[in-house]
């Protein structure tokens, strides 16, 4: 994805569809993000690892003084055009739920919005596992807060993404996508502790060889909130309601986050199953990040990777939440030479797989790739493809008055 040219093309179209000289127009880059580690604890409060990578979601616009939304999209046909004081009920797989979930959780937490906007925005790869929907509902957030002159630190941008998906579109999810999103930075791996909303920013301190970010995509696309992602969600915390109980704790929220290591392993046995694989997974997770951080800080690609697709073993075994498709592609990539290690991106029932490559590989593992998935998955293979990309600097502003990162605002 070149930015500088995805750029001008939206400048022009947003001249040609709403009159906007590209001198007044402000675009807005909301990259998408991986999770190396810690896949699905985010939403029981563990710590999680994220990094934004060189793809994701460009937003050209103007505020408008009508107060009214005026949105259009190079992927997808019509317009979504509604009034700033009604942006109505989501609408079932409409890509403009996420711009009316952020004028209602901007106006819901009391910010004022006089001004809307007309905007015209893109992003490649809506099929799922790269958390293009938070990138979407960050770069509407932004654009909408620019216009209004509201000042609005990273971390309360968070919240106010999280707040389109658990209170607008009634996904349970947690905080990871709008973290990587929001605070990523190139070439390190930003670390967010889910209980306390703090994180850290984890460079490769040491010399390692060239790596790049390998993207295999299953052809398979599918809502998260049509599968069984708010289920496991809450077996998690079934889970630790039982845990809790049995060390005698009351605790009023029941999150497996809640439970100590020691009781875990002192009362584990008491859980019933699924809910003892999903535990496994949490308490597994939680030390496979710790240690990922440390292999991290020293340079240690083949062990962080190594880790990884442990991650990925525990995700299919014992969260179970692959898809056979994004299992095939993870049983390939981690046989591949050159591979360091891979998993499931993001939720792991649709979209694709995320592998950390040697990039002296790269080229030669997508190429093995992709006839092998064919021949696994023949009615996937048209709409399966591979992409080599790379760690970027978290969501910003390209053109426009602010031109600065969003890091440094508020
Ligand atoms: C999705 C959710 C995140 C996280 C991941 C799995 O991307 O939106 O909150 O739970 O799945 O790690």
């Amino acid at each position: 994805m070149d930015l500088e040219v995805t750029q001008q093309h939206l400048l022009r179209e947003l001249a040609a569809r709403y009159g906007v000289a590209p001198a007044s127009a402000r675009v807005v880059f909301a990259p998408y993000r991986i999770c190396p580690l810690g896949a699905h604890i985010d939403h029981q409060l563990g710590t999680v690892t994220a990094m934004a990578i060189d793809r994701g979601v460009l937003l050209a616009y103007a505020p408008s003084a009508a107060r009214e939304v005026r949105l259009s999209s190079l992927e997808f046909a019509g317009e979504m055009r509604f009034e700033l004081d009604r942006p109505g009920a989501p609408q079932p797989g409409d890509w403009g739920n996420y711009v009316r979930g952020a004028v209602q959780a901007l106006t819901r937490k009391g910010y004022t919005l006089s001004r809307g906007l007309v905007g015209v925005i893109t992003g490649p790869w809506s099929e799922g596992g790269l958390s293009s929907s938070a990138a979407v509902g960050v770069a509407c957030l932004l654009a909408l807060e620019d216009g209004n002159a509201l000042r609005v630190a990273a971390e309360e941008n968070i919240l106010l993404d999280q707040a389109i998906e658990n209170d607008y579109l009634g996904l349970k999810n947690g905080i990871l996508d709008q973290s990587g999103i929001l605070l990523s930075r190139r070439d390190h791996l930003t670390l967010v502790d889910c209980a306390t909303n703090q994180h850290e920013l984890v460079p490769l301190t040491q010399p390692v060889g060239a790596w790049s970010i390998l993207l295999a995509f299953s052809g398979l696309k599918q809502a998260l909130t049509g599968t069984d992602y708010n289920r496991r969600v809450a077996e998690c915390a079934a889970a630790a309601r039982i845990l809790l109980d049995a060390a005698e704790r009351s605790e009023a929220k029941a999150l497996l986050g809640c439970v100590r290591e020691s009781e875990y392993a002192e009362h584990k046995r008491k859980l019933p199953h699924p809910l003892d694989l999903r535990a496994a997974h949490f308490f597994s997770e939680v030390e496979r990040v710790r240690q990922g951080v440390m292999a991290w800080s020293k340079g240690d690609l083949p062990l962080f990777g190594r880790l990884m697709t442990e991650s990925g073993e525990s995700s299919i075994r014992n969260y179970q939440c692959g898809s056979p498709p994004l299992v095939d592609l993870y049983e390939l990539l981690v046989r591949c030479p050159g591979v360091y290690g891979a998993r499931f991106s993001g939720a792991g029932f649709r979209g694709c797989c995320v592998a950390l490559v040697n990039e002296a590989a790269a080229q030669q593992i997508a190429e093995a790739i992709t006839p092998a998935y064919a021949r696994r998955q023949p009615a996937l293979a048209a709409q399966a493809s591979v992409e080599i990309c790379h760690s970027e600097d978290g969501a910003r502003f390209l053109a426009g008055p602010l031109g600065q990162s969003i890091k440094d605002e508020g």
